[in-house]
């Protein structure tokens, strides 16, 4: 058992793939712990008054400790302690004597990732993008607990999840680790998947910590925002997370925001995470995002990772020297301590143990069952009857095969390997970083088992004349569109690569009856639309996804997913032409040499107007709309009643007026008096309810008042802008057909 020393030249980022990979299965297996002794550990005390007890204890070099990771398994020379990682993203050594545990820590956006290096299994559900359309805090809880469950099972006490930055950049190719383009869908959610992962015994985090939005350069963007902009959109979704969720950590961000990187912002960081918004917890850097001790440590960073460039003899110097206090070093150490005897990782590790399968597959179906997004159903065309067909062409997106999922570090790899395996793959950390991976739950195989009296025959998609003609020679063509995303990179348009456009339209031409599937990392241009009579959004639907896609064409489950994100119709109707890049050359996006050159600019200038906002201010009309998405069932919506004065209160009725048992994701928004100066309009509230035939609810929302704030940047405050009104409720940002006015007070 030696470890790898890699030569200094070596990217850093890329030595940590190397060497991860390289390094044995059982050194991870041995993790010392004394049995503790002294009054920190009487469970009876606050978590505040544990971490202070035991901080009496602590030398100055084992506070130095936590403060930093040691490094990734294998890189460098000197930590021989890394022995003890369970070889996951990130390490921070316990101190035994104290009965400090170690901080095992895995990315887990979809799930515990990076098993396939020690052949440990973990379930892959549906892309976050996909959560988020299903618009439901109790699936995303449930989800968040499954992954909580699984980083435990396999030996992790803290989570590297929780991806929260807005779809402000439709082509960013992280936008399948988010939540979508509206900040306060996005933070509920997110708040919910926090509580999920945290509810076992894990430690919860929210990231990037803030304005990532976009791959394109990500460790040299300027992002430039105006501070209101900045408070009502991206940190909105931040701010709601992290009040409701209670993350044990905030991730800050590669970039910088406003001119100040974002590991070392003191607006971001100090005054608003921590001051106003009251944050506990600790703030660790993104991997290689530490660019200074002195300046980071005040402003407010209590972690860098992955290793100790800044934190470890550069901070015991810098403290030495005055520049930064011991009392600030106790606060980040107090910070860490607090937060893992909160989360019970002290007193109550979890034993690793073989993940439950069953339940994983069973949460990652009806994920992705309840997340996909009916965009199109002419004629009723779907659900097929299978009783009424004789065969079925399946076409393209290696539906035989596997279904879709998005790269890097949320990568969750593939039991069983990767379905479509590619016989070229480079053995370079780029290449497996981004390469694309198919989970093996082959939507074919399932269309078969959903239909086994029809005739269901495959053909790859590569040449077009032959799709056309098996679709010709069948009742029904269901044709799968693939769009890859990555972390690293971004996509240079919506449109679908590699030719599926014109294999799409030369199937619609020979089969009137043609369904599209789509499995996309977030939104796509789908030209063909208006050719094509059925086309669901699955996105990435993780290892059952297979088995959903089929279940919801044969309408086993009725869909009840809506757009988290707005479909354009084309890439020239976004806020940006393109995706902003720095000059010259592009860097690699695992170049994590972050000093290496200086940070371009990325001028945010739509300000508020993300997504929807966007849209509606500018008078776009997209494809389809945030929000929006089709049911087997339809619904009627009535009554609304509005109450305003101090706070708003919303009701209505929603009523199934069919025959078939439904969801409805229904949805309320709020048009400002025209002195608030916002948009439009935006969501302040929705809700899913499950209707059987006829069944009427009534839905009724007390609206948190920060929903219908506006930030007053030249006060630093919310405010409520007194005025009237007006309040819509419905199916989609785009189909409000009820409306009614109040009037609210001003409120600071
Ligand atoms: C990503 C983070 C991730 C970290 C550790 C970084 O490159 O941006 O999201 O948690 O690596 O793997």
């Amino acid at each position: 058992m030696k470890l790898i020393d890699l030569p200094g030249d070596v990217p850093r980022r890329g030595a940590r793939v190397i060497a991860l990979l390289a390094v044995p299965c059982c050194l991870a297996q041995f993790t010392p712990r004394e049995k503790p002794t002294g009054p920190w550990m009487d469970k009876s005390l606050s978590p505040d008054r544990r971490a202070e007890l035991v901080m009496r204890e602590m030398t100055r070099d084992e506070k130095i400790q936590l403060v930093h990771g040691a490094g990734m398994v294998g890189i460098g020379k000197s930590d021989p302690v890394i022995v003890r990682s369970n070889g996951g993203g990130g390490f921070v050594p316990g101190i035994p004597r104290l009965g400090l545990p170690d901080l095992n820590m895995n990315d887990s956006s979809v799930g515990s990732g990076g098993g396939a290096r020690k052949g440990r299994y973990s379930t892959a559900m549906p892309s976050s993008l996909a959560l988020a359309s299903g618009w439901d805090a109790n699936l995303a809880r449930d989800v968040g607990a499954l992954i909580g469950r699984e980083l435990a099972d396999q030996g992790y006490n803290v989570s590297l999840g929780g991806g929260v930055n807005i779809t402000r950049e439709p082509r960013n190719g992280r936008n399948f680790e988010y939540l979508g383009e509206d900040p306060i869908l996005a933070g509920n959610l997110v708040a919910a998947w926090i509580q999920g992962v945290q509810s076992e015994g894990v430690i919860g985090d929210i990231k990037h910590y803030a304005v990532n939005d976009q791959e394109t350069g990500r460790y040299f963007t300027n992002a430039i925002i105006g501070k209101r902009e900045l408070r009502e959109t991206d940190l909105l979704a931040f701010e709601i997370g992290v009040k409701r969720g209670k993350p044990g950590m905030v991730m800050c961000s590669y970039n910088l925001i406003n001119g100040a990187w974002a590991c070392e912002n003191e607006y971001t960081l100090n005054q608003v995470l921590k001051k106003e918004w009251g944050f506990p917890g600790w703030v660790i850097s993104d991997w290689f995002g530490t660019h200074s001790t002195v300046k980071a440590a005040n402003a407010g960073l209590d972690q860098e990772q992955p290793d100790g460039r800044y934190f470890s003899d550069a901070l015991k110097k810098a403290i030495d020297g005055g520049e930064v206090s011991a009392a600030r070093l106790d606060d980040m150490v107090h910070r860490i301590l607090r937060t893992e005897f909160a989360a019970g990782i002290v007193d109550d590790p979890r034993p690793s143990r073989v993940p439950d399968i069953f339940r994983g597959f069973s949460v990652a179906q009806r994920a992705a069952e309840e997340t996909m997004v009916l965009l199109k159903n002419q004629d009723a065309r779907l659900p097929l009857n299978a009783a009424s067909l004789r065969s079925i062409a399946v076409i393209g997106g290696h539906a035989d095969a596997g279904v879709l999922s998005g790269g890097g570090s949320a990568q969750v790899d593939a039991a069983g390997g990767n379905a479509v395996p590619d016989p070229n793959l480079k053995n370079d950390i780029l290449s497996i970083f981004s390469q694309v991976v198919f989970h093996r739950s082959s939507p074919l195989r399932a269309i078969r088992e959903a239909a086994p009296s029809v005739k269901v025959t495959f053909d790859p998609g590569t040449d077009p004349a032959a799709a056309a003609a098996a679709a010709k020679a069948a009742d029904v063509a269901i044709v799968f569109v693939l769009q890859h995303t990555s972390e690293g990179k971004d996509q240079a348009s919506l449109a679908l690569p590699d030719g599926q456009d014109a294999l799409v339209e030369r199937v619609a031409a020979a089969n009137p009856r043609t369904i599209v599937v789509i499995e996309s990392g977030g939104p796509v241009l789908l030209p063909w639309a208006g050719k094509v009579s059925a086309i669901l959004e699955a996105w990435y639907p993780g290892i059952r996804g297979g088995e959903a896609i089929a279940n919801v064409l044969f309408g086993t489950v009725n869909p009840s997913g809506k757009l988290a994100v707005t479909f354009p119709t084309s890439d020239s109707d976004l806020p940006r032409a393109t995706v902003p890049a720095p000059p010259g050359k592009m860097p690699s996006p695992l170049d994590g040499l972050t000093d290496a050159r200086p940070p371009f600019p990325a001028s945010y200038d739509e300000g508020l107007k993300v997504g929807y906002k966007w849209f509606d201010a500018e008078k776009k009309a997209p494809a389809y709309p945030f929000g929006f998405g089709l049911s087997y069932s339809t619904f009627a919506y009535s009554d609304l009643k509005v109450t305003g004065g101090n706070s708003l209160a919303v009701n209505f009725t929603v009523r199934n007026t069919s025959r078939r048992a439904g969801a409805e994701v229904a949805q309320v928004y709020l048009s400002f008096p025209d002195a608030a100066n916002e948009p439009p309009k935006r969501l302040i509230g929705w809700e899913k309810i499950a209707l059987k035939p006829g069944e009427s609810r009534v839905v009724s929302l007390a609206v948190d008042p920060l929903y219908v704030s506006v930030f007053d940047a030249a006060a630093e405050a919310w405010k409520i802008v007194p005025g009237e009104y007006r309040v819509m409720a419905g199916p989609s940002s785009a189909a409000l057909p009820l409306a009614a006015k109040a009037s609210l007070a001003g409120a600071r």
